[in-house]
Parts: C-alpha cells; structure tokens; sequence
C-alpha cells in the first residue's frame, strides 16, 4: 500500500515539475489550470495520508508555516556585483572600444545581449540539485536570506531536473520581477480591499519578497528570470550563452529575449529594438545588459570594485515626464464606481502623448495632495493607463485647494456613495446614463457579444437618440436605423486642416454594422454571461460556468447558492453577485428577450439539454484513473448534469476508486456509499459502455 502510495506521489510530483517548467521556463503549458489542479489536489491527499513520505522539496511544501520575526543576513563567496549605466549610445560605443583596447583583440567582440529587468536581484543556491538556500542581493557581499520566501515562487524549482548532468553546487543569480498585468490586478485587489497600492512592479516585487511571512510572499505573483552565477562546483562554462542554453534545462527558468552579437553595430540595432518593443514585453525592463560573450576574455578583463569590466548596462530612456494638473474629473464607470481623473497638459512619455491620468480613488489623492494646478510627475508604464507618481510640491501655484470628489454625480445627479469600509465611491443610480453607456460597451465588447464597429461614439449616439434603451434593442436595429445617425467626426478640409463635424454613418458602415450585429447573434453561453456584467463575473469565470452549468441558462437561472459555491473556483463573493443578478427580474426578462431575439450557442462539447443522466448524484474520485485525468472525469460528470465533489458525505451518490486509494474509501465505507472502479463509472456514462 504504502510502497504503491510511494510510487504515485513520486510520478505526480515529477508531473507537477514537467508542468511547472512548460509553464514558467517554455511559456508553453499542455494543460489547463484546472488539470494542474487537479494533479496538486491529488498530491496532497495522497501526503496526507501518508505524512511519512512528505520531502521538502516537494511540490506542495512551497509555503512556510510559522512567519519569522526578522530576517537572517547571509555572507557569500562570490560577490553579487552590480553594473556601470551607458546612457545612450555614445557611451555603448565608449565601452566597446575600451573592451577592444584593453583585451588587444582586432575583430569584433562577440557580446551576449540580455534585457535588463526591472525587479529584485537574488540568489539561489542548489546543492546535489535541491534548493537549500536564497537570498537577497543585498550589498553585494552580505544578503538578506529570503529562502521561505523564494520557496513559495512556483517558478523557482525546488529540485533541478536531473536529465541533464547536473553541478555538485550552484549559485545561480536572477531578477525577480512582477508581469505588468499581474501587478494591475494586485493593485485591484488592494484597492478593493482598502490597502496601499504599490507604486509600480518593482516595488511590489521587493515588497513582497522581503516579508517576514511566507504566506503573503506566495499570494503574490512573482516570477523569476536567471542570468549569472556565484560559485559553481563540478561542472564548467566557456561563454554565458552556453550557461543560459543549460539553465532550462535543470528547469530554471531564463529570459528568451536574448541575443547574441557580433560587435558593436549588432548591439545597438538590438539596443534600439528592444527600446521601441518595451512597451509590449509583459514585464518591465529599463535597459539592455551587455556581457561579453566569452568566460576567458571575462576574466582576461576582470573587475573594479563594485562592478565588472566585461559587462554594461545600456540605459533607456525614462518613461516618465513632469506636466501640470489642468483639471480632475470625476468618471462613472460601468458599475457606478467613481474614478478620479486628471487632465494633463499634453505631454511627451517615452514616445506617446498623454494628456490624462488615473487617480485612483480618494485616498490615493489624499496620500499624494493631487490638486489642481500642481505640477506632477507622470510615468507610463507600456499598456498600463499612466498615473500620476508625485507632486512636485515646490512648483505648487498659490491658493490651490485640497481636492475631494463630489458628493453628487457629475453625470445624473444622484448622490454618490461610499460604503465605510471601502475606497470606491459609487453612483448608486442604475439608470445613471454613465452606467447605461458603461454597460451597452461592455456588452458589445471583445470578450463578449464583440460587435466590430460599434464604438463608443456611436453608442452614445444610439442611447441619446433613444434608438436603443436596454441592450435587446439592438438585435432591432434597422437599416435606415442607422444610416442617417449623425456622429462626430474628424474631417480633413482642405484649407481648414482637422476639424470636428457632424457626419452621417452612410450606406457602408451602416450595412457592415448591421453583418456584425447579425454575426453576433451566434455566440456562446460564457460570452453571453460575461457580457451581462454580473459583478466579479469575468471571461474566466464566465467559461467555468458555462462548463458547470452545460450552457444550459434555465439551470443556471435557478441555481442555489450551494450549487454556485460547489463549482470549484466559485467562492461566496461571486456567488452572491450572481444571485443578486438572477433574483432580479428586470435582467432575467433581458435573457430571456435575448434568446427571444436570435441570441443563440450551442451546448459544450455538443451535448443535447436532454443529457443530463447524472442529474443529481454527486460523485467524489480518489485513487488514480488509468483512462481518464480526474479533470477530465470531474468534467464529464458536470457535462451530464452530475456533481464532481471533493470529499465524501452521506450525500455522495458514488466513490469512485483506483489503485491507491485511501482515506475517502475509507469514509465511503464507513458512510456505506457505494464504491466503483473506473471501469464501472464509464459504464454510467452513456456512449462509453
Ligand atoms: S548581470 C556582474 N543581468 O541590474 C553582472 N543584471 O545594475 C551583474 N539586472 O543587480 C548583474 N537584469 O538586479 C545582470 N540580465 C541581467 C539583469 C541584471 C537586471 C539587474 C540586477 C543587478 C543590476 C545591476
């Protein structure tokens, strides 16, 4: 028993590594979140049945226990040195030439061009291929050790993959960093919940390394790329290329973004590119790294002090520009919550004019005194909407006054609201025109109904002429609906240069408006949810509850609030959002006018609503399946109208068990359900037997 338990743990954990190293150290997953999951659930309660066979380097001891009440200092062998800045090219120039002069070599040096990533540097140290020990940068020679925390990183393998011929010890070094995506819906988060929002990425990053419980550290997400080392033990590298083609290899992961070059006039076309591409990389960089290539000619031209000869890091420009406070507006949003925005004088960020800010909320004005009339720093940050970092206080005109938001709407008048507990102040009016347009855009958008073409000016026209009311209008658009709606425009005169008119869409637009309202009617059951604006209910969830519910609106309408919280990944805030949504007559009669009017999906996976001959058994899987993945087992009991539960009651219809199984089989024994083999499952599944 145990020595088969043994067996099943060790091939889960090497599953969960593979697909831990697809994910972080190729960006190339085989399976869903939902799978990996699964393999993780399975892990842990095979360990807990069998707490004797837990080792710290697997995949489920990533998060510390007890928080620590400071952290240790490290001292290392091999200094973590830092890097000497060129701004511009000249200075790139400088540094080749000096590479050239000092190593006394004719032809072009070869250099290994590196993004340089704006995060927290770190080492990682690995003996005999387990992760023993992390830390901080620090100054240089002592660090910070930040082990739990560096543990909690899912990029960060806790045991080297061992294809590969691994070294007795390595010290390998890296940035750890923050995608801009996942920083925006951690400041989100905090936002909602009334914390402090971090500045930028890097320092949520450091913060969020450098906390004393691991706990917090793992909540966030951070991420790891590697590109140096201190000591290594037992194995030896020629170039850093050759270093940074072995590191995937052992599952660490390394920035693809690199590039090998010949010479100076390479690195610069590289440098150059990378400047104009850093707004679209998910993360942020500030620079390039250049390293000369190869290890011998490294150590031919040593180091100073502080940092290498070998290597420089080749600045970019700021994206970040100093501009005046014109005016702060109040905007509703789609779900009433009031954002303040500044408006700039228009001003030149790292290549883009930007003439507005976000704010935040009120707190966030409070915290940095945001008036009118003051001079700011403003940053942008690639995609990112740019904000306002600080005020220049010593530029601030006389007689400005503390800034706080209306008490009324600005768009209906209604009185605006904030519940004590919150940041956001909301219009709490439905009807508000702001919210109306807010959630006809939201309805046509992208990842939901995505009706090409009509825009924001076109819909506000569409609601201001009173063409549409409720979004079912616009199924009954009609040509001549549309061609005559006048929208503003900019025209090119000839002598006049741009100015602003009043056009008529015309014939073209209007019949392509007309395909794309058509061509929209087909859709599917998530994009038709995620377009209501149920709050919290985004595109993710949208599809989870298209898989729960089997696209089927009538279940779905008439879910109980233990239905909605048995779907994994449902918690009780989304649950409540949806009842709250379906309780309400007014937006059940829109579905059911939608479906009226042409909307219309088919069922996932082809299944017909007549299928449905697991309703109400709920089934529990323990053991390992030889012929299905517990996802896909758990899916196929949702798709037939069962429930897939995790752990075993007096209202679980079925156990089903495999080889391995423990403590549920157990308990179903102990409650008499009924146990069957896989075997015996896929037998109650129509088309299977
Ligand atoms: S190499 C001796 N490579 O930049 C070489 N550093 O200013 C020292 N950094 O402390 C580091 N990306 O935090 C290197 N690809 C990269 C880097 C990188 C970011 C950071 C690192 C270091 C700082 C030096």
């Amino acid at each position: 028993m145990t020595e088969r338990a043994q067996r099943r743990i060790e091939e889960l954990r090497k599953q969960i590594d593979g697909h831990n190293i697809r994910y972080y150290v190729y960006d190339s997953p085989t399976i869903s979140d939902a799978e990996y999951d699964a393999l993780m659930r399975e892990l842990e309660a095979l360990e807990s049945e069998h707490p004797e066979l837990v080792t710290p380097d697997s995949p489920t001891q990533r998060v510390g226990a007890e928080p620590q009440s400071k952290l240790a200092t490290i001292s290392r062998r091999v200094p973590m040195l830092s890097l000497a800045n060129a701004m511009y090219e000249k200075e790139l120039r400088a540094f080749d030439e000096r590479v050239l002069r000092e190593s006394a070599r004719s032809g072009p040096i070869e250099y290994l061009c590196e993004p340089k990533l704006d995060g927290l540097a770190v080492e990682l140290t690995y003996e005999d291929g387990r992760f023993v020990q992390g830390s901080t940068r620090g100054d240089g020679i002592t660090g910070e050790d930040i082990t739990v925390n560096l543990r909690t990183i899912p990029a960060i393998p806790l045991r080297l993959h061992t294809d590969a011929e691994i070294p007795g010890l390595l010290e390998v070094r890296g940035e750890v960093f923050m995608n801009r995506a996942d920083f925006d819906a951690l400041n989100i988060q905090r936002a909602e919940a009334g914390e402090p929002l971090f500045a930028n990425p890097r320092n949520s990053a450091a913060g969020s390394l450098r906390q004393l419980d691991s706990r917090i550290t793992a909540s966030r997400p951070l991420r790891i790329y590697c590109y140096g080392s201190g000591r290594v033990e037992g194995m030896t590298f020629t170039s850093q290329q050759q270093f940074l083609e072995v590191l995937p290899q052992w599952g660490i992961p390394v920035n693809p973004e690199y590039r090998l070059c010949q010479g100076v006039e390479q690195v610069l076309t590289f440098y150059h590119e990378l400047e104009d591409r850093r707004g679209s990389l998910p993360y942020d960089i500030d620079g390039l790294v250049v390293k000369v290539n190869d290890f011998a000619l490294q150590v031919e031209l040593g180091e100073r002090s502080r940092s290498p000869r070998w290597a420089i890091a080749g600045k970019f420009k700021a994206q970040q520009a100093t501009t005046v406070v014109e005016d702060i507006e109040a905007s509703v949003g789609r779900t009433g919550a009031v954002t303040p925005v500044a408006h700039l004088r228009p001003v030149n960020v790292g290549g883009v004019t930007v003439s507005r800010a976000t704010l935040h909320n009120q707190d966030e004005i409070d915290r940095k005194d945001v008036r009118i009339g003051d001079t700011v720093q403003v940053q942008r940050a690639g995609d990112v909407i740019p904000e306002v970092v600080q005020v220049v206080t010593e530029k601030r005109p006389a007689g400005t006054k503390p800034y706080r938001l209306p008490s009324h709407c600005p768009v209906c008048g209604h009185d605006l609201y904030r519940p004590p507990e919150e940041v956001v102040t909301r219009c709490v009016n439905l009807a508000c025109p702001a919210q109306v347009q807010g959630r006809f855009q939201h309805f046509v958008s992208k990842g939901a109904m995505d009706i090409d073409g009509l825009g924001e000016k076109i819909v506000e026209k569409l609601i201001t002429t009173g063409k549409v009311q409720s979004v079912v209008d616009i199924y009954k658009l009609s040509f001549d609906d549309l061609v005559a709606l006048e929208i503003e425009r900019t025209v090119h005169l000839k002598d006049e240069g741009p100015t602003q008119k009043m056009v008529a869409l015309g014939d073209k637009v209007a019949t392509k408006l007309l395909a794309a309202i058509e061509a929209s009617r087909e859709t599917t059951f998530a994009r038709l949810i995620y377009a209501l604006g149920i709050r919290n209910v985004g595109e993710h969830l949208a599809r989870v509850l298209e898989r729960a519910f089997n696209g089927d609106m009538e279940r779905f309408l008439h879910a109980t609030r233990d239905e909605l919280e048995a779907v994994h990944e449902l918690g009780p805030i989304v649950a409540d959002g949806i009842l709250r949504f379906v309780e309400d007559e007014s937006n059940v009669a829109i579905i059911k006018e939608l479906i009226r009017a042409g909307i219309n999906w088919a069922r996932p996976e082809g299944t017909e609503p007549a299928a449905a001959p697991l309703e109400g058994q709920t089934f529990v899987f323990t053991g390992t399946l030889e012929r299905l993945t517990r996802a896909e087992a758990e899916a196929m009991v949702e798709r037939l109208g069962g429930r897939a539960a995790s752990s075993v009651s007096s209202k679980t219809s079925y156990v089903v068990a495999g080889p391995g199984a423990g403590s549920k089989l157990d308990k179903a024994r102990e409650l008499g359900v009924s146990v069957i083999s896989e075997e015996e499952f896929l037998n109650l599944v129509p088309g299977n037997s």
